[in-house]
């Protein structure tokens, strides 16, 4: 049973008479989308569970091997991908888990020299909106962008700038480093990560980040760039010290539930809040051609970011004239 508090002197209760988790069924009314937030999942009082960018920058979610975390990332992307929001994807595992959504992304980077190049764009790209905050508002030039308290929604619609959304799938991919100079780099990718979640909100700028791990063995800043990433879902992982790793700054409590969660249902995970708040969520299965199809159908929707151009990912022509591609595959008849 569920008590939710409605006005002073109303509660509201929820019997919810079975695992709504088992078979995850988003209710209906999860789905009129409204800009940057995407009913991702369902929580185990039956709601859905709404990630929201606009309270919630950026997130962080971990979690063993197989335990959900793509399915996650995939659930988000064809929720977003419908609406107005520039994606963008860093899969450092060549790309098996992002480029089948290739024709609804704005960037796409598939090795760490390439992961390497688009973050200082990026990070440009949001400095450059803080000037036009800046410029937009007589803020002084010169005037430090942790200064600036105003953001992109007051600028007026026809001069705001696009969300972007940055997708990073296996975080410990990127880090990974075999040679001093990898390390080099490693150090610049993290600093560029800090700054966009740090400063990333106001300019519209938001992170996804994926991880088995997100220890201090992600090398020097990885502590401080997870500080920052304040939304925090944990799957199923592997040792106590992963859990806490995700949940143990945020939501101490849930530390216990993400340890608990028992690993038959992948797609199981606790998710946390900075008010320390934690729910039980499960995504709604969505396999990986239906996922692409949604990109693929909505790929005219990719807004135009002249900064990401360069790392647009390439996508198969298709004639003009090529009938519409079928959401579901279609199956030969056989018998
Ligand atoms: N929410 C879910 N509902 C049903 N099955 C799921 C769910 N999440 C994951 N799975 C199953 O688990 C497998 C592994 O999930 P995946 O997201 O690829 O894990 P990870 O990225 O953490 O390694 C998927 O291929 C799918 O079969
Ligand atoms: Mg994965």
């Amino acid at each position: 049973m569920y008590v939710t508090p409605v006005k002073p002197g109303v509660v509201e209760l929820r019997l919810v008479g079975y695992d709504v988790l088992r078979r995850v069924r988003m209710p209906k009314s999860a789905h009129p989308a409204e800009l940057l937030k995407v009913p991702v999942a369902l929580r185990e009082d039956a709601l859905p569970f709404v990630r929201n960018y606009l309270t919630v920058p950026h997130q962080l979610a971990l979690g063993a091997t197989l335990s959900g975390k793509s399915m996650y990332l995939r659930t988000l992307i064809s929720g977003l991908a419908r609406q107005p929001v520039a994606l963008a994807g860093i899969d450092c595992k060549r790309g098996v888990e992002l480029a089948p959504f290739a024709p609804r992304l704005s960037a796409l980077a598939t090795d760490p020299t390439e992961a390497a190049e688009l973050l200082p764009v990026l990070v440009k790209e949001m400095e450059d909106r803080y000037d036009l905050i800046k410029a937009r508002q007589g803020i002084a030039p010169g005037t430090p962008y942790e200064e600036i308290t105003s953001d992109v929604w007051g600028l007026p619609e026809k001069e705001r700038p696009v969300p972007v959304v940055l997708f990073v799938d296996e975080v410990a991919e990127l880090f990974m480093t075999a040679t001093k100079k990898d390390e080099e780099r490693r150090d610049e990718m993290v600093t560029h990560l800090i700054r966009l979640a740090q400063l990333g909100r106001a300019a519209g700028v938001y992170l996804e980040v994926c991880g088995q791990r997100f220890g201090a063995e992600l090398g020097k800043g990885a502590t401080m760039l997870r500080a920052q990433l304040t939304g925090r879902v944990c799957h199923p992982v592997n040792d106590e010290a992963s859990a806490k790793m995700a949940l143990g700054d945020i939501a101490p409590e849930a530390v216990g539930a993400a340890c608990a969660i028992a690993p038959e249902l992948p797609g199981l995970a606790v998710a946390g809040d900075t008010s320390g708040g934690w729910s039980r969520i499960r995504t709604p299965y969505l396999s990986l051609g239906d996922a692409a199809a949604v990109c693929q159908e909505s790929a005219e929707l990719t807004p135009y970011v002249p900064a990401l151009m360069p790392f647009r990912p390439p996508v198969p022509v298709r004639p003009a004239d090529a009938p519409p591609v079928p959401l579901t595959k279609p199956r030969p008849v056989t018998g």
